[in-house]
């Protein structure tokens, strides 16, 4: 296995992906259908989708595939590429400008490299483990922001939050009050990866999906942050939780947080 030719694989994978996102970005009649009351999925992801898993079986036979739209599940064990073929699908079909392409490789449950791509500013943002982070090729950090009231912050909720009581709003409340602000982008990647190049000093949020995260949690680490799950647990892609910040801060943001 070739890190080096994998992580160019994955780069131009995502790009490719984000070429078809770009293309049809305010489009109308775009198709739209429902996965749940405001869970939606477009043509769109699932053109990614696509494109992303031929390319993995394409180059990469012998590799298992997780992609969250079910084109594949594989379990995971030897090699396997996590991908969210479009993360941000609700901004998506409203025009709002804010979403991604997630491709990771894990080897069984260790992340070897992340990339997330977001085509409308043409960010690609990379990490690989051991091997540090970057966007277009230039090196990113995490900030040195000490302090919650100092801390710009993102978070998001899950679908089902008029439904399920465990749908942080609580969570929100509290650290709202104790930072400088929060942000709700709509795109766990995107969140992730503006944590790691200095936009944000934390996120967190408590039902992803492993997709959500797989990328852009290496991408993080890669950048000097610190990654937990919201019990600062080592983070596990199958947790659904997930608590990122700044060395400093991460001990601050977790001590608001309840699961
Ligand atoms: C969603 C986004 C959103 C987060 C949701 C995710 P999707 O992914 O990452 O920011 O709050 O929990 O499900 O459905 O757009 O791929
Ligand atoms: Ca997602
Ligand atoms: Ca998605």
């Amino acid at each position: 296995m070739n890190i080096e030719e994998a992580l160019e694989f994955a780069k131009e994978t995502a790009r490719g992906a984000g070429e078809i996102q770009k293309n049809h970005f305010e489009k109308k009649g775009l198709a739209v259908e429902h996965k749940g009351r405001i869970d939606l999925v477009t043509e769109v992801d699932i053109a990614c989708e696509e494109l992303i898993t031929e390319a993995v079986r394409e180059n990469f036979p012998e590799h298992g595939i997780l992609a969250e739209e079910g084109a594949r599940r594989d379990s995971l064990k030897g090699y396997i590429w996590i991908i969210d073929p479009l993360d941000g699908t609700v901004n998506y079909a409203h025009g709002f400008p804010m979403f991604a392409v997630s491709i990771a490789l894990y080897h069984k449950d260790e992340p070897i490299l992340g990339v997330v791509y977001d085509p409308l500013r043409d960010e690609l943002f990379a990490g690989v483990h051991g091997g540090g982070a970057d966007m277009n090729g230039a090196p990113i950090r995490v900030t040195g922001v000490e302090n919650l009231e100092d801390a710009l912050i993102a978070t998001g909720f899950p679908y089902d939050l008029k439904t399920n009581p465990r749908n942080n709003l609580a969570n929100f409340n509290r650290v709202v009050l104790e930072c400088q602000a929060v942000r709700r982008p709509g795109s766990a990647a995107i969140d992730l990866c503006y944590l790691a190049c200095g936009r944000f000093d934390a996120f967190w949020e408590q039902r992803l999906f492993p997709w959500d995260m797989a990328a852009a949690r290496i991408i993080v680490a890669e950048a000097g942050g610190k990654v937990t799950d919201m019990k600062g647990n080592a983070l596990d892609i199958f947790g659904e939780t997930i608590c990122a910040a700044n060395q400093v801060l991460h001990p601050k943001l977790l001590a608001l947080l309840e699961d």
